[in-house]
């Protein structure tokens, strides 16, 4: 049994006082469950204020949007992992669709944050999907079988801390959402690679991205192949959150 993930990605939206204010009204209407889990991607400068606002909760745990593969040095605007860490992070996303294609990350260095992260123990989210063009040119797998290439040579102990998120650019922030089933084939596809390497297929969660709201969460959760959800626009409202994160779970 997968254990559910609910992954909030604020993206450059909240700060440390507004980050604040919409955990002190979502804590309270959310009880600690211990059948899911909770995830926060704040902006770097967000981070230790939502760790520290969110200790006491088991439920919840605090992920860095981006990290860079170096230990330190002069790399103006990175953060490194042990930074990370310190400010309480436990996991960090890597390769999202906006990292990637507004930044120009490449499969190589989705890599090394993926090994760096997991080096240091913490818990590598990494995001995968195909842009509309890449759709209909009939590429979808060819090219998330690529991108999963970042967790190649991987021990299987490695492998099975990972976390995946099957995000299709074309439904990032545009309200057009894969279907359950559009979702399902690539997500038994990523599961079929990974247990290509060794990884019982069951064991590794693989979460579902894009324009995920309050009107299409229960029909993808629903579906058994989705283990969750990467949520950008609709988690920014505690209420809206909150209601999400309580839907039906069986
Ligand atoms: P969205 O973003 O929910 O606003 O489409 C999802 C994501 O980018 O992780």
């Amino acid at each position: 049994m997968r254990t559910p993930i609910f992954a909030a990605n604020w993206k450059m939206h909240l700060g440390p006082t507004a980050a604040r204010d919409f955990l002190r009204s979502f804590l309270a209407a959310v009880p600690e469950q211990d059948d899911r889990e909770l995830w926060f991607f704040p902006s770097a400068v967000a981070l230790e204020a939502v760790a520290r606002d969110t200790e006491a909760r088991a439920d919840v745990s605090v992920g860095a949007q981006n990290v860079h593969w170096e230990p330190k040095g002069a790399y103006t605007g990175e953060t490194s992992v042990a930074m990370a860490r310190e400010a309480g992070a436990v996991g960090a996303l890597v390769g999202h669709s906006e990292r990637r294609h507004v930044f120009g990350e490449t499969d190589e260095e989705t890599s090394r944050k993926v090994r760096t992260l997991l080096n240091a123990g913490l818990t590598p989210m990494l995001c995968v999907g195909e842009t509309i063009d890449q759709r209909e040119a009939d590429e979808t797998l060819a090219v998330v079988r690529r991108q999963l290439s970042a967790l190649g040579g991987l021990e299987v102990d490695a492998l099975t801390r990972v976390l995946v998120a099957y995000e299709p650019v074309w439904a990032i922030g545009t309200g057009r959402t894969a279907t359950p089933t559009d979702a399902a084939e690539v997500h038994r596809d990523i599961r079929a690679w990974i247990a290509g390497r060794g990884v019982p297929a069951g064991s590794v969660r693989v979460l579902y991205g894009g324009s995920v709201k309050p009107a299409n969460i229960a029909d993808l959760m629903a579906e058994p192949e989705i283990d969750g959800v990467l949520v950008g626009g609709a988690s920014l409202a505690p209420d809206a959150w909150s209601g999400m994160v309580q839907v039906a779970l069986d």
